[in-house]
């Protein structure tokens, strides 16, 4: 098989002190993001102007309702992508709304063919790729060389996150510390996924940079693979 493509990947998420992304399972991280300073929400609507594409994973479509464009600062809205396997997602989301922003849908070979239609038919680009689930390596394959995406957001939830560094997909992780601490032993964390088994599997980062905006700590990491 020929070596696969993939863009340059950067995680962001907003983070609680004790890890996690909102409040509670099933809860919108839009109440957190309430809390979040004015110079680190303009951090995150410039990433999203510097970069090509944003992908969320399709729980956070349906939990937060997210629009992911550029609404802070001037600049382009990246292209969306949103995995989800069986094209499953309702089509009135308001990322499916593709008047100012274009949107894929990734699904697997397991989508209902009436499914895939209805959404092309609302304007958005289906890319099938994965039997049953989609396949992350190959979709980064396609975001690249046939979208030409050479520079990728991910902004969670944990699934996807887990996904994605689990496949090593990740090169660079960018975090928005938020001063608070939330508890909830199945509230989402950064990363969700299967445990690992010994402190070999641990995933290595490398820590890149620190600044305050506002009243926010960011932290940047690269991921050693
Ligand atoms: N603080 C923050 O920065 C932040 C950011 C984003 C989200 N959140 C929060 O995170 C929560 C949602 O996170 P979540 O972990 O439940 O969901 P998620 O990561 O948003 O979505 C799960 C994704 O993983 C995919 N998936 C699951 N198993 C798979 C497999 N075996 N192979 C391929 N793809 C697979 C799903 O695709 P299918 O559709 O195919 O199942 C889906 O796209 C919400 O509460 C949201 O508010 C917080």
């Amino acid at each position: 098989m020929d070596t696969l493509h993939k863009p340059h990947v950067l995680m962001i998420s907003e983070i609680t002190v004790d890890g996690k992304l909102t409040l509670g399972k099933g809860v919108s991280s839009k109440i957190l993001m309430k809390h979040m300073s004015h110079e680190a929400e303009i951090l995150l609507h410039e990433t999203r102007a510097e970069y090509d594409a944003i992908m969320v994973g399709s729980s956070t479509i349906r939990i937060d309702n997210s629009f992911l464009t550029v609404r802070m600062v001037e600049g382009e809205n990246p292209l969306r992508v949103i995995p989800n396997s069986l094209a499953d997602l309702p089509l009135d989301a308001n990322v499916f709304n593709t008047t100012n922003a274009r949107t894929i849908l990734a699904v697997s070979k397991a989508a209902p063919k009436e499914r895939v239609d209805a959404f092309t038919a609302k304007g958005v680009d289906v890319v099938v790729c994965g039997e049953d689930r989609v396949d992350f390596p190959k979709l980064m394959d396609i975001l690249y060389t046939k979208y030409q995406i050479k520079k990728l957001i991910i902004e969670g939830g944990p699934t996807l996150n887990w996904h994605m560094l689990h496949h090593d997909l990740v090169d660079e992780i960018r975090l928005i510390h938020m001063p608070f601490i939330v508890g909830g032993s199945d509230t989402p964390s950064l990363v969700g996924g299967m445990q690992i088994n010994s402190e070999n599997d641990m995933i290595k980062l490398e820590l890149m940079n620190t600044k305050m905006y506002g009243s926010n700590m960011v932290t940047e990491y690269r991921v050693l693979y």
